[in-house]
């Protein structure tokens, strides 16, 4: 099946993009990143089967496990052998600090190795590795696959969006008061009274006016959702770079739109994402927000000083 889903990313016919600097083969990356995903998918099923053990990041809330660690060193360093020129960002810190966290117009891969850690070490099903390759700041390959639900979405620019190789639409809706909702409630967010006010007031707007609010505690999950057309809209406050960099693309590949919460362009490295269906569901959704937004330190910002030991790249 890997083999088959994989297909929708791989060369059409041959096609590269031309810059001044260098020369990148798109369709290498793609083949690359398919065999590098097929892999790491093996290994996390294989860790599924047994005990996690977990530690901590930011907060007690914030988990990692040696998983995480191997996976994204597995992907980063098979794609670093292949293309050593290109910039790496990772969850997990592995891609080492001197590539750092900026967008930049050069080639950029940009990996969570376990997108839902905590349903993870929970033995809850909706984790899956994503990984995803911007170029000139516009994404151009996105793969996520979660091997226990054996779900594999692939996206290229321009070349539609699918699920286990069949394309996948989001589902058209135009009405907030006929969707179902995805938005994350993560724990760790809601440490801060201000955020937390302000998260929970959302969730109860958005709940009375829509059908339905739903969290799979996965941000790539929630956009692979929005993108099939199983959820109609998602926004969240927070996630990084590496929980969106696939998702925003398979988003707009599939017809829908990925904007900022407060309207406005997507920015990969704000800290805040909304996608929806439609522009007209979008637009909705950023209404109801109105002021009610939060915006935190950006993913290319310098971290703060070091508080915790664990901490390093968070
Ligand atoms: C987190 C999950 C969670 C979302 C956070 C992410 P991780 O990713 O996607 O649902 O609310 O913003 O950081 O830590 O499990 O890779």
């Amino acid at each position: 099946m890997f083999r088959f889903a994989c297909q929708r990313l791989l060369p059409l016919e041959k096609t590269s993009i031309r810059r001044s600097v260098s020369h990148v083969d798109v369709d290498q990356c793609a083949v690359e990143v398919c065999r590098l995903v097929d892999r790491a998918a093996e290994h996390l099923r294989a860790a599924s089967g047994q005990m996690r053990v977990f530690e901590t990041k930011l907060n007690n809330k914030d988990l990692v496990t040696a998983t995480d660690r191997e996976i994204e060193e597995l992907l980063i360093k098979g794609l670093r052998e292949r293309f050593p020129e290109h910039v790496y960002i990772g969850e997990e810190g592995t891609a080492g600090a001197s590539t750092g966290r900026k967008l930049t117009e050069e080639p950029t891969w940009i990996v969570d190795p376990i997108d839902g850690t905590t349903n993870f070490v929970h033995g809850f099903h909706c984790s899956c590795i994503s990984v995803g390759f911007w170029l000139n700041k516009q994404p151009e390959l996105a793969i996520c696959h979660n091997p226990t639900l054996e779900l594999i979405f692939t996206a290229r620019r321009n070349r539609g969006a699918y699920l286990n190789g069949e394309p996948i639409r989001t589902s058209g809706q135009t009405e907030l008061e006929r969707s179902l909702i995805m938005q994350e409630l993560n724990a760790a967010n809601l440490e801060r009274c201000e955020h937390r006010d302000i998260l929970l007031t959302n969730a109860v707007g958005m709940l009375l006016k829509a059908h339905a609010l739903r969290t799979t505690g996965s941000a790539v999950m929630d956009m692979c959702l929005v993108a099939m057309g199983a959820a109609d809209g998602y926004y969240e406050f927070y996630p990084h770079a590496w929980d969106l960099a696939a998702g925003a693309l398979l988003v707009r590949e599939a017809g829908g739109v990925i904007m900022d919460p407060a309207g406005g362009d997507f920015d990969l490295m704000s800290r805040r994402v909304l996608a929806a269906a439609t522009p007209q569901l979008g637009n909705q959704m950023v209404q109801l927000l109105g002021d009610r937004q939060i915006y935190h330190r950006r993913d290319d910002e310098p971290p703060p000083k070091k508080t915790n030991s664990n901490s390093k790249f968070k």
